[in-house]
């Protein structure tokens, strides 16, 4: 199981081979007054994209949960181990923007890619 950090749960499950119903990977609301540009074309939060993406590098399906609304130091934690489809910059703006949308901090980008390797060289589009 890949968890990103300790702050917060994300709660990943294997995905079944015949599962074929897609659930609903974030519920997160971003609130509105963060712009209409939060959002995909489609409509979807960058929680619900970075939830959708995860899978790419794991074979597993990861929920992101809002972040605890009474908490105003709640915040996504880094990976925890080097994963390819979470050390690049486009999964650190989504979780990023993410947080960013429920007025919540985020993480700078060298705390985010603490566990990714190599840490000496660009990880941008890894
Ligand atoms: C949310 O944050 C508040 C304030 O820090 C805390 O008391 C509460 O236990 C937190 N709730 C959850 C579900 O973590
Ligand atoms: C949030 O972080 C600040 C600075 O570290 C701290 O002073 C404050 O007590 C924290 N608030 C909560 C609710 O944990």
């Amino acid at each position: 199981m890949h968890t990103l950090g300790k702050r917060t749960l994300l709660f990943s499950s294997l995905l079944s081979g015949f599962l074929l119903v897609r659930a609903q990977h974030s519920t997160v609301t971003c609130d509105a007054s963060s712009g209409g540009w939060i959002y995909n074309s489609l409509g979807q939060t960058p929680c619900l994209i970075f939830a959708d993406m995860y899978p790419s590098c794991t074979e597993k399906s990861i929920v992101v949960p809002g972040l605890n609304e009474s908490d105003p130091n709640a915040s996504y934690g880094a990976p925890e181990t080097d994963l390819e489809c979470l050390c690049n910059t486009v999964a650190y703006d989504l979780i990023s923007a993410c947080a960013f949308c429920q007025h919540k901090p985020f993480l700078t980008w060298s705390q985010w890619t603490a566990c990714c390797e190599p840490s000496t060289t660009p990880l941008v589009g890894k």
